[in-house]
């Protein structure tokens, strides 16, 4: 028998898709040859703490050594902030790896994990990869039906994937539906609660979700420094969650997964709180403002906890996305992500966010002008 090695991928991998990232500015600008600005990646627009960056650069110069592989500075800083142990905390290349290791350690072929539509797409990747079934509760009005989701548990339902707030839609949950769907969740089902924009729902108690994870043993909780902190390119997140199940993660992840220039970032970013506190007041205000402007222009946002607003515009979702590349301003066309209809546009600086409103203002014009307005 003769066997290609692309006979020995697996069938339930050949099918998955590629993440598809929003596009970077640099190529824009190397493409088109103008300035751009980018409100596609739901990126902090402040830039990174500065507190970070200083920290970083201090420990540049031992990057010939590895680094702490264990991560004992910021897990012991992150219990410490949290009220827990240092062993509760798993520090991730992200909460992208977070994502991912969750599903590897307890999913497997015969088993299912659970999300919603319209969510995170590497929730769906994660499961898919692990050779698990994957189900997909629907969602309503643009949010996490936790009533259907609580439904569409079985006994093969081995991991739970919410984002709240969630991503593409911006939308949450609060408090008490979450209870009440955690009480509904059977203690040998793990509820993986990505928070990567928790800081962004001003309107939300920051601590309820660790306070229910002490009354639970089946919450892992993921955070990330890639939002509020403005650490995205370093890739660092953490997880909470019981001592047992982050032992099991931490064998499969690679070894000194984080960098000590991420680390350092991470740990003095944590201390910054004028920037943090900054970073969310820049987000409400501008969020505020530029979904008064879009809905002038007659779109309807959906009403947004996070850095980003989504927005059905119609069919030519796409087309509306690459107008408003031309004129410099790279949003999100969310084909991909199953709203074949819709974008989302990351909040900006007030700079950014008029510039935004300016192009979307020139396309619509320029639209009606040639008599192709899309239908919304
Ligand atoms: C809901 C959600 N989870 C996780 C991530 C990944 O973040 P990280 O940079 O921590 O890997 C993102 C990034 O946009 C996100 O939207």
């Amino acid at each position: 028998m003769t066997r290609a090695i692309e006979d020995l991928i697996p069938d339930y991998l050949r099918g998955l898709p590629v993440y598809v990232p929003g596009k970077p500015i640099e190529e824009v600008e190397r493409e088109l040859k103008i300035h751009a600005v980018k409100l596609a990646s739901n990126e902090n627009p402040l830039g990174p703490s500065p507190k970070g960056i200083a920290a970083a650069k201090a420990v540049l110069a031992d990057a010939n050594r590895y680094p702490d592989g264990g991560t004992h500075a910021l897990r012991q800083t992150l219990a410490e902030r949290h009220g827990i142990s240092p062993d509760e905390i798993f520090i991730g290349l992200g909460s992208s790896e977070l994502i991912d290791l969750a599903a590897r350690v307890l999913l497997r072929a015969g088993l299912q994990g659970l999300t919603s539509e319209g969510t995170y797409a590497p929730f769906s990747v994660a499961i898919r990869a692990s050779g698990a079934e994957l189900v997909r509760a629907p969602q309503r009005e643009f949010a996490f039906d936790l009533k259907a989701m609580a439904r569409a548990i079985t006994p093969k339902t081995a991991v739970i994937y919410l984002a709240n707030p969630n991503n593409p839609t911006g939308s949450s949950f609060g408090r008490e539906e979450f209870n009440e769907f955690l009480a509904a969740v059977p203690d040998g089902v793990l509820v993986v609660l990505d928070e990567a924009y928790i800081h962004y729902a001003v309107s939300m108690g920051l601590r309820d979700s660790v306070e229910a994870y002490r009354k639970r043993k089946n919450l892992l909780i993921l955070r990330t420094f890639s939002k509020v902190y403005g650490l995205a390119g370093l890739r660092i997140g953490y997880a909470i969650g019981r001592p047992e199940l982050l032992a099991a993660m931490n064998k499969l992840r690679t070894p000194f997964n984080t960098s000590g220039v991420a680390q350092a970032a991470a740990l003095a970013a944590l201390d910054d709180k004028e920037h943090v506190t900054r970073c969310i007041e820049t987000n409400s205000v501008e969020r505020k403002r530029l979904s008064e402007g879009l809905a002038k222009l007659s779109f309807q946002p959906v009403r947004s906890e996070a850095n980003f607003v989504f927005m059905t515009v119609g069919p030519d979702a796409q087309a509306l996305s690459d107008d408003l590349l031309q004129r410099g301003v790279i949003v999100r066309p969310l084909g991909w992500m199953g709203f074949p209809e819709a974008i989302r546009i990351s909040i900006g600086t007030t700079e950014e966010n008029d510039k935004c409103l300016l192009a979307m203002a020139q396309v619509i014009l320029k639209r009606a002008g040639k008599g192709e307005l899309a239908a919304r």
